[in-house]
């Protein structure tokens, strides 16, 4: 039994946003079918090709666990068929372009029509407001939620991250607008709408700069590096470098071997409760007592020259040796691992959060499992699906489509590959 076990979900998403929410959400059990462009497919099928002639990584680590169903939504029949899918489903993703689903005669107003109890889930980029029309991709969304202003370093330009918190992010944040929305309905009855706009996703995730923003207006940011090197804080929430965003200062710190290794660096965290033994390890006893340094707030304007000084003692210790001297110790660091350590972490492997996953067109490859543990409801992450490849079981099966209704769907050009002995 899985946690999502019963609900079925239209999934009209593509690209990013969307398809990590609907992935969840197949994770957890949910019958999850793709509806996609026919021989054309999701655009992430055939972009950043590392396997000519297969799905690329790109698609296929978006999109386990579900059924995929080539659809022509513009067409009569196929517009058949997604009003029959509604009718069935509980929940409707889609992360087109804003109106793009209105233009298919599909508006929310008609999709309740259909089926009142679904419900519509959307990504758009912004909220509503004077950019609603926008489309958005991942940087646009880190940008303008302010991630890209407070990220870098003070003296260089906005940087974004690496982590996709606008898309992926995004993903979560819908994922779990739809089990709370199937929640209520459970009382209410009723579906509703949901709506997860990209800027205000990362904005959430943003949230202690927005923080720091106001407590500017009391004065400078202690615990930032550039107050420590009297630099005068401007008007807004400034790039931080690697300073910590939390009450409790930290660096990243070069480790042994950081002058070949990009990745040989810990990131080191003096949290007050664990002082003592920060000092003891580094060499520092007196720092223990010493005025200026026994209490937290009278160490922030001297927190360069304390983490210069544990970095000396870092420098002789690789990051993972770092790590077993300090998670003893309750002193909070973490290596910086590479791709390639998670990669190969038998840890994660075991636990189930890098999975090794074969496809008919590519073979073996790695993924991310599920992030989220349920005791109750176990993940078994299967292959993505083909483009259409379950199009004649889902016409036939799941809208009980058969015989002269089903051969003159298949002709009508508007399912793609759908094949014949399906129709037959
Ligand atoms: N059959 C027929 N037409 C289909 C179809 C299908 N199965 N699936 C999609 N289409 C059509 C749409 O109806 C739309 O047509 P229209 O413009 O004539 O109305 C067209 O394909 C393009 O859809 P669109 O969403 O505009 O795709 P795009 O590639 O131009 O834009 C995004 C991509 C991501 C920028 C855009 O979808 C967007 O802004 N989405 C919301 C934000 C988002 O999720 N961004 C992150 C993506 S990771």
């Amino acid at each position: 039994m899985k946690a999502l076990e019963g609900v079925k979900v239209l999934d009209f998403t593509h690209v990013q946003s969307g398809p990590t929410c609907t992935q969840l959400l197949a994770w957890f059990g949910a019958d999850v079918i793709k509806v996609e462009r026919p021989g054309v497919g999701d655009a992430t099928r055939k972009q950043l090709i590392d396997v000519p002639g297969a799905d690329s990584l790109y698609f296929t680590m978006l999109n386990h666990n579900k059924r995929s169903i080539e659809i022509n939504s513009k067409d009569p029949a196929g517009k058949e068929v997604l009003t029959k899918l509604i009718e069935t489903c509980d929940v409707m993703v889609e992360n087109f372009a804003p109106g793009a689903l209105d233009r298919m005669g599909f508006s929310w107003e008609n999709i309740q029509k259909i089926n009142p109890r679904i419900i519509l889930a959307s990504v758009k980029g912004f909220g509503p407001g004077k950019y609603e029309d926008c489309k958005v991709y991942e940087n646009v969304a880190q940008c303008a939620g302010g991630s890209a202003s407070t990220t870098g370093f003070l003296d260089g330009p906005p940087l974004v991250t690496g982590a996709q918190i606008g898309d992926s992010g995004t993903g979560l944040h819908l994922a779990l607008g739809i089990v709370t929305a199937l929640f209520q309905r459970e009382k209410s009855g009723r579906g509703q709408k949901v709506l997860a706009p990209m800027q205000d996703g990362v904005i959430n995730l943003c949230r202690v700069k927005l923080r720091d923003q106001q407590r500017l207006e009391a004065g400078p940011l202690k615990e930032y590096s550039q107050f420590g090197e009297g630099i005068p804080f401007g008007e807004a929430t400034p790039r931080a470098g690697n300073d910590s965003g939390g009450g409790q200062p930290g660096r990243i710190l070069k480790c042994k071997g950081w002058e070949k290794d990009p990745n040989a660096y810990t990131y080191f965290i003096i949290q007050a409760a664990v002082w003592e033994k920060v000092c003891d390890v580094i060499g520092e006893p007196d720092w223990k007592t010493a005025e200026g340094y026994a209490k937290p707030n009278d160490r922030l304007d001297k927190l360069n020259k304390i983490f210069e000084r544990i970095e000396e003692w870092t420098k002789t210790k690789t990051k993972f040796e770092v790590m077993d001297t300090c998670n003893p110790l309750d002193i909070p660091v973490g290596p910086i691992l590479s791709m390639k350590e998670i990669a190969e972490d038998p840890g994660l492997r075991e636990s189930g959060t890098i999975v090794e996953v074969d496809h008919p067109e590519r073979g073996k490859y790695l993924t991310v499992g599920c992030p989220i543990k349920l005791s109750d409801s176990e993940v078994n992450v299967t292959r993505s699906p083909l483009l259409g490849e379950h199009t004649g079981e889902i016409l036939s099966e799941v809208l009980g489509y058969s015989g002269d209704e089903l051969k003159r769907l298949t002709e009508s050009g508007a399912f793609g590959n759908v094949t014949k002995e399906a129709a037959e």
